[in-house]
This record gives C-alpha cells, structure tokens and sequence, in this order.
C-alpha cells in the first residue's frame, strides 16, 4: 500500500512529546512490512539542520500562503522512509517549539500555519505536486492534521483516511474570524462538521471526516466515548465507534533498550543487571543527590502540565520526604508546576532532584538508573514512558487509565505469586492513592528477591512496533476495502 503520514513532528527531527515517537518509529516499522509509506511535516528552521541531504522536488501553490509553498524531499535519519517536508517559511522558519513562542504561549496563526500544511498534503495526497506518486491512504494524527480529512472530502476522487487521537484534549479551537479568514467552505461552520461550541475545531475535520478513526490505547478508545474523558467530543465518538478503534503504541527498542542504549555509560539486560546500579548512581551525582546505592530512586520525565498530575506529587511532598527514598524530576511545561518543583528542590536537597528543560539524554540515563516511574496521570492516551521503563527495569507506578491500564500489571498476590506483575497501577486520582501505592511499591522493594523477579519480568515485556504495525496495515487493508 501507499501510505502518506501525516504528522506535525517526528523523532529525530522535531519533538515536544510522544506524538514524535510514534511518528518516527511506526513508519519505520511499517516500511518494514514492505509497505510504501512516506512520512511529511513542516519544514520548521530547527529541524533543517538535522534533515541531512534534501532536495527541492516541487513548488506549490497554497491558499492562504503568500509566498509558493516548496516541497523538500529527504529519507527519516537513521531509515529508508522517505520524508517530504513543506516548506513555508512565513509559517515554519522560526526557532523554538513548533507551536509555541519563546513565552510559552501558542503561535497567534497556529490556524494559518497548520491550515497551510494540511492544504499543502492535500495537493500531494492528490498527486498535484508533480511527484507522480498517490497514496491509497492518507494517515492524520492530532488536530494539526484534522483539515485534511475533511479537505479531501471535497475532491471528487481521494485517498482513504485515517485519523489518529493521540491527545484529545488539543484541539485545535479558533475563533470565528479565524474560520472565516481560512476561506474554508461556509457550510463547515456547523457543529455537524467543524463548529464546536462556537469555534472552529479543527480535530473535528479528523473526527466528522475520516473513514477510520483510531487512538493510541484499546482502554483510551473506550474511554473518550464518556463524559469524564471526552472532552465535550463524546457524542461524536460514540456516533462514530463503529469506526474507532484503539491499537497500542510500541516502544521503538533500536533507540530504548538498556543493552544498546547510546545515552548509557553502562549497558545492562535482564541477564546482567549490574550495570544498573552503576546507571543509578551516575543519576545520583547528576541530581546532587546523597550515593545510596540501597535508597529506592523513583523518577519522572514528562510535560508539565495537568494531565501528568504531577500536582499530586506535589500534595504528597512532605509525607513522602519522610520515607527513606530518593525522587528525580525532569520536565518542562506550566509555570506553576515548574516553581513549585524548584522550591521544593531547594527544602528537600538530600532527596530531591529536580532539572526543568528538555533533555533527552538524561531521558534515558532517568530510564535507566531509576528503580522506580511515577505516572499518576489524570488521562494518558498510551503513554511511552511506561512502556520504557518497563525495558529498563524500572517499576512504573501508574494510574489505571488508558495506555498505563493497558501496558502496566498490577503487583497483586496473584500476579506476584504468577510472576506476571510488572508495576503498580491504582484507580482513584487523590494524593492518598498515590501515596498508599508508593508505600506498597516501598515494602516490595524491601523484599529485594520479589522486587528483582517483577523487574526481570518487566524487562521481558515485548511492546515492539511490529505487532502495531501489523494492526494498522489491517485497519488500512479493511478501509480501502470498503
Ligand atoms: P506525551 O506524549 O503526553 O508527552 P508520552 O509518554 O507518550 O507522553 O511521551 C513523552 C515522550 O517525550 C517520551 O519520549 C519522553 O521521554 C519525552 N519527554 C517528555 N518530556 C521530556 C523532557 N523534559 N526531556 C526529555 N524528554 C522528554
Ligand atoms: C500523546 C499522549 C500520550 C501518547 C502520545 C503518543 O501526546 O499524551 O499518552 O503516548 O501522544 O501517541
């Protein structure tokens, strides 16, 4: 099949989260399974450099871009996938985030940069751009690709598509002048196409328009057909489960396994674990906390905002401080978060590590020298971080939602007893289940034979991309079928 992924970043030439590694890693994996898939973004400046050889292989012309759009073709580093990158440099030559300023809020024309790289895969999609290549199946993910579904609805002859929720809480509002300044079709303006609450919805596009919408976890997919995960779209997504299903993201283990890892001084495997403790204590000194090779070392990395809930480690600071533990936090995102991280840092040095920024080296040196990953997340899509740290060793603590309900295995009796256990998941988001769940994460690692056996079972968990990649070409092979 010819398959066009579409995704506004991708490991390794921009990310800001998650949405990057899956579109990295899955159409490296579906090239694997001989498909002709081809991946394309926006040429944004920070990426360029990272690109390596590109060529210029057409020009086009884009509603609501001023200057001609230029189409850039080069491989994914590291891959045969080919990468076509749109380049509109009023929209896409800037430094930093690929959404937000240096001050951390959204780009004003995130509308008109978005709409101008969907209209510009559309003309691809299309086979307009001189390439003499058309896909059978158009794959969108997240609101910034939503106008593609919808905008190829208006072609009389197209591709199929599939849209991807990776996040529904983007997506992608915009006011009314806005709609109208993106010379979209008036009759989008209706909550049964993209008007949503009296914006313009640009995941709508994805949702109301694509022939097979997925998300990125079976337990996700179930869950945004309810109020308390739907964010308003429920109704939609319950019209559409015939069309929704969920398939699992992978871990991508050429770049996360602790026996090749390229970040890690010292390379250790479910056989030979010693280099773990050498990986803990290089974190130690990285965090200026105390060398204790025998204190549990519990860690997190991820975007700083609500939906991690790092705010309930926040609540249980005190009370944890008071266990013999260690805890490291890397992460950037919401102000607040970030401060009340440093000051807690300053009153807890001796058991507090705390770094704010991007960084994904020590991404992985945290992956590997950590015995344990916190992620109470209020919602959690899939969620890759568990799933890494399952590779490494590193027992996550994780609240019972989407992709953590669906990766993670609770250490009951049961599951210790069948040696199936590989984490500790809870239900309720309060600070006393998180807390009660450290507590009984403490008392197993006290119990250093049975912690070690639910490590050795955690780091034989196999999340490769193939088995997802299978399920996608399914789904695809299922779509042009109909
Ligand atoms: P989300 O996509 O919601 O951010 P995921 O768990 O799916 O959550 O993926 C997060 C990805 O981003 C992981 O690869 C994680 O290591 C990376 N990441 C997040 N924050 C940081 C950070 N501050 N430094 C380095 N890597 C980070
Ligand atoms: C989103 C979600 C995360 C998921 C990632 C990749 O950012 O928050 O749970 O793993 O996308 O699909």
């Amino acid at each position: 099949m010819k398959i066009l992924f579409a995704s506004s970043e991708a490991h390794p030439l921009i990310k800001t989260g998650g949405l990057a590694d899956v579109s990295g890693a899955l159409p490296k994996a579906l090239h694997d399974l001989k498909q002709d898939v081809r991946l394309i973004l926006p040429a944004y400046a920070d990426l360029l450099p990272r690109a390596g050889t590109l060529r210029e292989v057409s020009r086009l012309t884009v509603t609501g871009s001023v200057e001609p759009v230029r189409v850039l073709e080069g491989l994914l580093p590291g891959t045969e996938v080919p990468v076509y990158l749109i380049d509109a440099p009023r929209c896409f030559d800037r430094p930093g985030n690929p959404y937000t300023g240096p001050d951390g809020s959204d780009w004003p024309d995130n509308a008109l940069r978005f709409a101008v790289f969907d209209r510009a895969v559309v003309e691809l999609a299309q086979n307009r751009a001189g390439l003499d290549w058309q896909p059978d199946m158009v794959h969108c993910n997240d609101w910034q690709t939503g106008l593609i579904p919808a905008l190829l609805s208006l072609e009389t002859a197209h591709p199929t598509t599939v849209f991807t929720v990776h996040n529904l809480a983007y997506q992608g509002l915009f006011d009314w002048a806005t709609f109208q300044s993106l010379e979209l079709p008036y009759a989008w303006w209706s909550m049964h196409q993209l008007e949503f609450h009296g914006q313009l919805s640009f995941i709508k596009g994805g949702l109301a328009f694509a022939d097979k919408l997925t998300t990125v976890s079976p337990t996700y997919a179930e869950e945004i057909r309810t109020s308390a995960y739907g964010c308003g779209l429920e109704g939609l997504l319950q019209q559409r489960a015939a069309d929704l299903s969920g398939i699992l993201n992978g871990a991508d283990y050429s770049l996360w396994d602790p026996a090749s890892d390229s970040f890690l001084e010292h390379h250790f495997s479910r056989r030979s674990l010693k280099g773990k403790a050498a990986n803990k204590q290089s974190l130690q000194e990285h965090f200026g906390l105390p060398n204790a090779p025998k204190i549990p070392l519990f860690a997190h990395v991820g975007r700083l905002v609500e939906q991690k809930g790092i705010d309930l480690v926040l609540d249980i600071l005190p009370e944890l401080m008071q266990r013999p533990l260690q805890l490291a936090m890397l992460g950037s995102g919401q102000s607040t978060l970030e401060t009340a991280l440093r000051t807690a840092r300053t009153k807890y040095p001796d058991q507090l590590g705390v770094q704010i920024g991007y960084d994904e080296a020590l991404a992985h040196r945290i992956e590997a020298g950590a015995d344990a990953f916190l992620m109470p997340s209020r919602f959690e899509p899939c969620g890759l971080n568990q799933i890494y740290s399952l590779r490494y060793g590193t027992l996550p603590i994780v609240r019972r939602t989407g992709g953590l309900a669906d990766t993670v295995v609770d250490a009951s009796y049961a599951t210790l007893d069948g040696a199936s256990a590989t984490g500790f998941q809870f239900n309720s988001t309060t600070p006393e289940a998180l807390l009660a769940t450290i507590d009984r994460a403490l008392s197993l690692y006290d119990q250093r034979t049975a912690w070690t056996r639910v490590v050795k079972t955690a780091m034989a968990q196999d999340f490769s991309w193939k088995r997802s990649a299978k399920l996608y070409t399914q789904l695809y092979r299922k779509t042009l079928a109909a």
